[in-house]
């Protein structure tokens, strides 16, 4: 039987998780002494057993919590650890962009291995981040689970935000069974940047964009207004991993959105979408 132990930022997942893998999730306790310095104990006993931990890295709060768990656990004697990272917080600074910089994605990465079986993580931002990890690492997609929610909402077709996200586009419209196309960028003068999908009619038609992250939000503004302008009837926007820092939600309203859709690998109230399923398959 596997133990799951469920860290701040992922109890949810990790309660959903236990459910289905009809594991036990272990009694933590997690508080900051009067300094702010966290502290975590691991209550129950896992001694040589298997033990999942599941823990977003993001806020960096987060990150330290799941470096505590992973040591308690350690120190507690289990058989193995396996790390899922609903959430891979820092996975966009995945390479040197500039000189002098560091690969964060790499950094987080290598201390995550020290105390690890085997790793996890849902959709992230470059697949080759795994390669990052020094232990077996993996990734499963939330695109299916997305598409699910969408089929309830008649959509006509779905739309990746540039040519390089397609895929996605293209998995969910196979689910859903309608048609796929990515945004394109037309430049028409000196100050003009047309946006439209790249081969196919937006007029009256219900339109889901899909992305991996919505940050600050202003990919998809401007995918929403240039829709809407096109004759869209309705605007979803749908992605695994909602940041929503900066006003974006205001900043998709404002453009036109008529549903914002984000799963629970960061919780929010735009978390309609559950992970864990997407999870079990690969741990089982
Ligand atoms: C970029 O490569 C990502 O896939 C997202 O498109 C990006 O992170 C979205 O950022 P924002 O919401 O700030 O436009």
């Amino acid at each position: 039987m596997n133990y799951i132990v469920g860290g701040t930022a992922s109890k949810t997942v990790a309660e959903d998780l236990a459910k289905i893998l009809k594991a036990r999730t272990v009694d933590t306790i997690s508080k900051r002494f009067p300094d702010n310095e966290l502290y975590v104990r691991i209550l129950d006993n896992i001694w040589g057993k298997d033990v999942i931990i599941v823990q977003t890295t993001y806020p960096d709060s987060n990150i330290v919590e799941l470096f505590l768990l992973q040591n308690a656990i350690e120190e507690a004697g289990a058989k193995s650890i396996t790390v899922v990272i609903p959430y891979y917080g820092y996975a966009r600074q995945d390479t040197k962009f500039q000189d002098g910089e560091a690969i964060s994605a790499k950094a987080l990465a290598n201390l995550i291995s020290l105390n690890a079986d085997k790793v996890i993580t849902v959709d992230p931002h470059k697949e080759h981040i795994l390669d990052f990890f020094s232990t077996s690492a993996y990734s499963c997609s939330a695109v299916p689970e997305i598409a699910k929610y969408l089929d309830r909402k008649e959509i006509d077709m779905v739309l990746a935000p540039d040519k390089g996200a397609v895929d996605r586009a293209k998995k969910a419209s196979k689910i859903i069974g309608c048609d796929f196309d990515y945004m394109e960028k037309t430049r028409i003068d000196g100050t003009t940047v047309e946006i439209k999908p790249k081969n196919l009619d937006a007029q009256n038609k219900n339109v889901a964009i899909i992305d991996d992250i919505i940050s600050t939000g202003g990919t998809m503004a401007k995918s929403i207004k240039e829709l809407k302008k096109q004759g869209a009837k309705k605007v979803f926007v749908a992605c695994t991993h909602g940041l929503f820092a900066d006003n974006a939600i205001k900043k998709l309203s404002t453009a036109g959105c008529d549903e914002i859709i984000s799963t629970d690998t960061i919780i929010s109230n735009y978390s309609k979408v559950k992970i864990a399923p997407a999870i079990t398959k690969l741990i089982q």
